[in-house]
C-alpha cells in the first residue's frame, strides 16, 4: 500500500514529538484531511463555548479531557461526508483505549478502515526543548520554533502574515504533567494497535523533511 488521497492514518506520540508538523506536511502534499483533537479543543476555547470552558480546565493543567465529551466532539467531525470521501490524519485522538474502541466501532460503521497507525518516539529532554520554544500561527496553524524554525519576521507567520502565539499548556509545569500523562497512557494504546497489526513505530529525532519521507515509506511496507 502507498500513500494516496484516501490514506487514513493515526499519528500517535508524546506532546512535542512532531504530530502537528507532520500532519501539516501530509495535508499540503497529499491533500489528507488533518483532524486534531487539540486544535478542535483550542477552537472551542477561543469561541468560549461550554465545551471550551470545560476543556480549558483540564488542558491548562496538562490533563486529559474526559473521554465522553472528547469522543462526542471527535465523532461530530468524523461523521462528515468530507471524511468519507477523503483520507485523513488523526492527530491526538485516540489517547485512551476507550477512545480507540469507540473509534474502531465508528470506522467499521462508516466502512472507512485505518491504513496505519504511526507512532513517533523521542526522548523527554528533546520533547521539553521542542515544546518550550514552540510558536503557532493563530490563523493557518503553521508551527514554528524560536530556535530551530524561527519565522522570517519576528512574531508573524511566513505563510499568512498572521500573529504567532505561545500555547497556554506549553508552560514548564503543564509540559511535565502532559509528559507524565502520556507515559501512563501510551502502553495499552500501543498494544491495542499492535494486536490489529496496524502499528508502525518511528524514531522522530531527525529533521521534519526526512521524517516525512520515512512516514511515506512506512505506508508502503507491510507490518
Ligand atoms: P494536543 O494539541 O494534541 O497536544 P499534544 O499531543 O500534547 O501534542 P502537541 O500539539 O503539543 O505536539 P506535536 O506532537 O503536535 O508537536 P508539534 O508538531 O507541534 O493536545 C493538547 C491537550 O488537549 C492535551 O494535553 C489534552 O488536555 C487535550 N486533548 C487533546 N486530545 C485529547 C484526547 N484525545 N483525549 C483527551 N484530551 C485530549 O512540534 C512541537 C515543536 O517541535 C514545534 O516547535 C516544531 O517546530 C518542533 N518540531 C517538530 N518536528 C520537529 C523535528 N522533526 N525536528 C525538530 N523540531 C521539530
Amino acid at each position: 500500500m502507498t500513500a494516496s488521497p484516501r490514506t487514513r492514518l493515526i499519528l500517535m506520540g508524546a506532546p512535542g514529538v512532531g504530530k502537528g508538523t507532520q500532519s501539516n506536511l501530509l495535508e499540503s502534499r497529499l491533500g489528507l484531511l488533518p483532524i486534531s483533537s487539540g486544535v478542535i479543543f483550542r477552537g472551542e476555547i477561543e469561541a468560549q463555548t461550554d465545551l471550551g470552558r470545560l476543556a480549558q480546565s483540564y488542558i491548562q493543567h496538562g490533563q486529559l479531557v474526559p473521554n465522553g465529551v472528547t469522543i462526542e466532539m471527535m465523532f461530530k467531525r468524523l461523521r462528515s461526508d468530507e471524511v468519507r470521501r477523503h483520507g485523513f490524519i488523526l492527530d491526538g485522538f485516540p489517547r485512551t483505549v476507550r477512545q480507540a474502541d469507540a473509534l474502531d466501532e465508528l470506522l467499521l460503521e462508516m466502512e472507512t478502515p485505518l491504513t496505519k497507525v504511526i507512532e513517533l518516539t523521542l526522548d523527554d529532554k528533546v520533547l521539553m526543548s521542542r515544546l518550550s520554544g514552540r510558536l503557532g500561527c493563530t490563523k493557518c496553524g503553521e508551527i514554528y520554533h524560536s530556535v530551530t524554525k524561527p519565522p522570517k519576521r519576528e512574531g508573524l507567520c511566513d505563510r499568512c502574515n498572521s500573529p504567532l502565539f505561545v500555547r497556554s499548556d506549553d508552560k514548564p509545569e503543564a509540559i511535565r504533567e502532559r509528559l507524565n500523562v502520556f507515559h501512563k497512557t501510551i502502553e495499552p494504546l500501543r498494544l491495542f494497535y499492535q494486536q490489529r497489526n496496524l502499528l508502525v513505530t518511528l524514531e522522530a529525532g531527525e529533521d521534519p523533511e526526512e521524517l516525512y519521507h520515512r512516514i511515506i515509506d512506512s505506508l508502503a511496507s507491510h507490518n
